[in-house]
Parts: structure tokens; sequence; C-alpha cells
């Protein structure tokens, strides 16, 4: 569950380029939506993300994930509720190019506080889940672009969190792939993860059950 509370973010604060990306944010989301969040370019969506990841800090306000205020939590602390409860799927997948599909999906393992001793099974489990388990051992750079949407997905469930976090996933893919993809997201939605899309394409933010959208930094609709 997810609680934003006039949330705001400042760029370059007290600087003469500074910059208010977001005003006063107040949304909640509970476990178990598929939201898409739309905007113009420039409107704060990925501020916004960023922030939801624990990536980004904010000025004012409060965000609690899961009852956890996250504020002035330290970079250890941040890290670990990332790898546990946050998976963030990109556009232009940001994966390791020379890895295979199977060593960019055991990184987030690599990381997590409590190692697992099945590793190379749960990365298994997860490329399977998304219909990549037959191109385990073959390298990324080898791969059309939704494949590697597909690993990147991969790479963000293996650890079970609680909320995907996807920022313009289908904005590199052709209509076809992009629609491959969304069924892919609400496969898992339908599972119980929370997935939460930024997007500009009105056709994606349509098969979400909730728009939100977001306009110079303030929230003008949710519906
Ligand atoms: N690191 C940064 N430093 C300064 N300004 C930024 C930074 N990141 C984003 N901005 C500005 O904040 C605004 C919102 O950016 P962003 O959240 O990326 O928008 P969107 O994803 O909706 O296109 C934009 O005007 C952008 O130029
Ligand atoms: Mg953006």
């Amino acid at each position: 569950m997810i609680r934003l509370q006039g949330i705001s973010k400042v760029y370059n604060r007290g600087k003469n380029n500074s910059f208010q990306a977001l005003s006063g944010i107040t949304a909640e989301v509970k476990d178990g939506e598929m939201i898409a969040v739309i905007g113009k370019s420039g409107a704060g969506k990925s501020t916004l993300l960023h922030i939801l990841a624990c990536i980004d800090s904010y000025d004012s306000g409060e965000y609690l994930l899961d009852g956890i205020l996250i504020k002035k939590l330290s970079e250890r602390k941040l890290a670990q509720i990332r790898n546990e409860k946050i998976g963030m799927v990109m556009q232009d997948f940001a994966l390791v190019e020379d890895f295979t599909a199977l060593e960019n999906v055991m990184l987030p393992l690599d990381f997590a506080a409590k190692k697992k001793s099945n590793r190379k099974q749960l990365a298994l489990n997860a490329l399977q889940s998304v219909g990549m388990a037959d191109y385990a051992k073959k390298p990324v750079n080898q791969m059309s672009g939704g494949q590697k949407q597909r690993v990147a997905i991969a790479r963000a469930i293996v650890n079970e969190p609680s909320v995907i976090l996807a920022d313009e996933p289908t904005g590199a893919l052709d209509s076809k792939t992009a629609a491959e993809i969304m069924e892919v997201l609400k496969a898992l939605n339908r599972t119980g993860t929370t997935i939460i899309i930024v997007t500009h394409d009105k056709s994606i933010a349509q098969q979400c059950g909730r728009i939100i959208e977001i306009a110079d930094g303030s929230l003008v609709s949710d519906s």
C-alpha cells in the first residue's frame, strides 16, 4: 500500500536554477491496483516514479510504503526496501547488454540482503513467467526489443516485489510488441502485484484500472 500526502519536489533547491517538479501530490494506491500515470513531457511523471521507487528524495509531504515512512532513511535501508519491495522497468530496458538473460535476472538476487541458495532456479522461474525460459543462456545484445523488455520484467519480479514501477515500458516498442508486454504486465497484476505505468500512450493507459494525470507537477485528475 502506497500513501502520498502532499509530496513536493524541488530540483536544485536554493540555487538560481531551482525548479519545482512536483507540488502537493496526494494519492493512495491499494495493493493489487493497476494504474497509469499520464501527462505531457516534463509534467513530473518520472520524478514521481523515482520518488515512489525510493531512488529520489522529496522535499515536503510524506510517502508511506507498506507503512514505512520513506524519509531520511539511510542509503543502506533504502536499498534494502527497493530490493525487497520494488521492481523497476524502464523504456530502454537498462539491462547489462553482454550478460545473458539469466545473468541479468540473477543480479537483484545477488544484491538481496537475505541471500537465497536457489538463485538460479528463482531466476529461471521469473524468465519462465514472462515466456523467456528458452532464452536463459542467450546474451541480451542478441535479442529483440520485446524480448529485452520481457527479460527486464523478469529481473523486476525475481525478488517478488509488491510493486512494479514502469517508466514508458512500451515506449521503444512497436504496437504489436507493446500489446504483448502489456499482457505480461496484466498477468502479473492478476497475481496480485501492484503495477504503476508511466505512459504517453492513451491506449496503454486505458488498459489500466485507474488513470492519474499530472500537469506541471500537480495531480489534475484521478479516475
Ligand atoms: N535532475 C534534474 N535536475 C533539474 N531538473 C530536472 C531534473 N530531472 C527532471 N527535471 C525537470 O523536472 C521536470 C519534470 O521532469 P520529469 O519528471 O522527467 O518529467 P516527465 O517524466 O513527465 O517527462 C522537467 O521540467 C525536467 O526538466
Ligand atoms: Mg519521463
